[in-house]
């Protein structure tokens, strides 16, 4: 087969690592890639908001089978146009992926099926927000309904900051994903991630993780994308796990299905386990970063096999080859990350560092300035490993570090601590 991954992340990377190790896959272009992925794929430069420029790419290429990563072209209608043009694909549709595009949609989605979430109200209007929140009281929960590239939720312990949040938001701070704001109840518990593959009707679980979103050691310093992630979470035991599929994600397959717009592709859960209750935080409609870098690190080539069950349709007759294994990984970002960074600087070390099924560099955002890596974004490298333990995993991670030569990155030491 030939297949075509769109998006240049680590996700990506690690996505093109697992599906390249299939022997199903033929020719694998990744579009528009990054220098790491360029070690696995052929990297192309398409544009891969653009729909009809994708299609058009994809049959003049003679691709089989298209995965697209990142949220933004699921949400453009990319995977409807591939699908128009009777190309296979991974993903879902524009309409299901308002299941991340917007937050009142999946509050909506949950009160039609009933599955347990934050008790939440929805607003447009600034005094509105602000009267509910004062009867309310903090700590409270504001999010802008939109996309807002991981920064429209504000988690305020007071009720100045709640105030202050909805002024932002409704006052065009954050442009049209801010015109409503969604305002929930806080939830107590622990946080972990759920992905399970859906072909509309049927659904198969394919890990769980638990990442560390703070910039720093000790879960201290600003928000960020993800410093680092780890699977399975434990607090994902046999019974949450049963519990999330038949309270919340299968009724919210069925409801999606019953509106005529069913959800094919990767659903990411996040809930909060209280008490073995889980509870949806959100969902989101592709796989995390980095979550995925230690997903694919498990599953290796029969990642490929799995999307393809979800893609056509069979992913009732599917399952999953768990080995019984851990893996973790370390995002290296551009010193100043999440905030002000400097992009060119030089990386090295890389070649002496192993890679093989327990080893891996992901590459999140680098790019080849002439013969030399030098770093091209804010997450950098996703310093991946597995073992038979949660704790061999780690060690072998943070061996691998000490190998990369890059004096303007910096990482966090404590990934992983909450598990052990
Ligand atoms: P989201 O983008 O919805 O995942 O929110 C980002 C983060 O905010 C989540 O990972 C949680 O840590 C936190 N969060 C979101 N909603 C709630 C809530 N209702 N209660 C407590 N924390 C929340
Ligand atoms: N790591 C969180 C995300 O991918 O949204």
């Amino acid at each position: 087969m030939n297949i075509l991954i769109l998006g240049s992340g680590g996700r990506e990377h690690a996505l093109a690592w697992a599906v390249k190790q299939n022997p199903k896959c033929d020719r694998l272009i990744a579009a528009p890639g990054n220098a790491g992925m360029a070690d696995v794929a052929e990297c192309a430069a398409l544009d891969i908001m653009d729909g009809a420029a994708v299609v058009e790419f994809a049959a003049a290429q003679s691709v089989d089978f298209v995965i697209i990563g990142p949220e933004a072209p699921l949400a453009a209608g990319v995977a409807d146009a591939l699908r128009a043009a009777g190309i296979l694909c991974f993903g879902p549709s524009a309409a299901a992926a308002q299941l991340e595009a917007s937050k009142a949609f999946t509050k909506e989605i949950c009160d039609a099926c009933g599955a347990p979430t934050a008790g939440y109200a929805r607003f447009s209007d600034a005094s509105e927000a602000r009267d509910y929140m004062r009867n309310q009281g903090a700590p409270i929960v504001i999010k802008a309904d939109g996309l807002a590239a991981g920064k429209g939720v504000v988690v305020a312990m007071e009720l100045d900051e709640a105030l202050a949040a909805v002024d932002d938001m409704l006052g065009g701070g954050f442009g049209e994903a801010g015109a409503e704001v969604v305002i929930e109840e806080f939830l107590e518990g622990e946080e972990a991630s759920f992905f399970i593959l859906s072909d509309g009707a049927h659904v198969l679980p394919v890990g769980t993780a638990q990442d560390h979103k703070r910039a720093f050691d000790g879960d201290a310093g600003p928000n960020t994308g993800g410093m680092g992630a780890y699977s399975p979470a434990p607090v994902m035991d046999a019974s949450v796990t049963q519990r999330a599929l038949s309270e919340i994600v299968q009724p919210t397959i069925d409801e999606m299905a019953r509106r005529g717009t069913p959800f094919q592709g990767v659903l990411f859960a996040g809930f909060m386990i209280k008490d073995g209750a889980p509870k949806l935080v959100e969902y989101n409609v592709r796989f995390g970063d980095p979550e995925t870098q230690v997903l694919m690190m498990r599953l290796g080539a029969q990642a490929l096999d799995l999307m393809l069950a979800c893609a056509q349709g069979r992913l009732d007759r599917a399952q999953v080859n768990w080995a019984d294994d851990h893996a973790l990984t370390v995002v290296m970002a551009a010193k100043g990350y999440p905030g002000k960074y400097a992009k060119g600087t030089p990386i090295g070390g890389l070649d002496g560092l192993a890679e093989d099924s327990a080893h891996m560099v992901f590459h999140a955002g680098t790019k080849m300035a002439g013969e030399q890596l030098v770093a091209n974004g804010g997450r950098v490298l996703n310093i991946t490993a597995r073992g038979a333990s949660l704790s061999e995993a780690r060690e072998r991670a943070y061996a691998m570090i000490k190998g990369v030569e890059w004096e303007d990155g910096f990482y966090r030491s404590d990934i992983g601590w909450r598990a052990l």
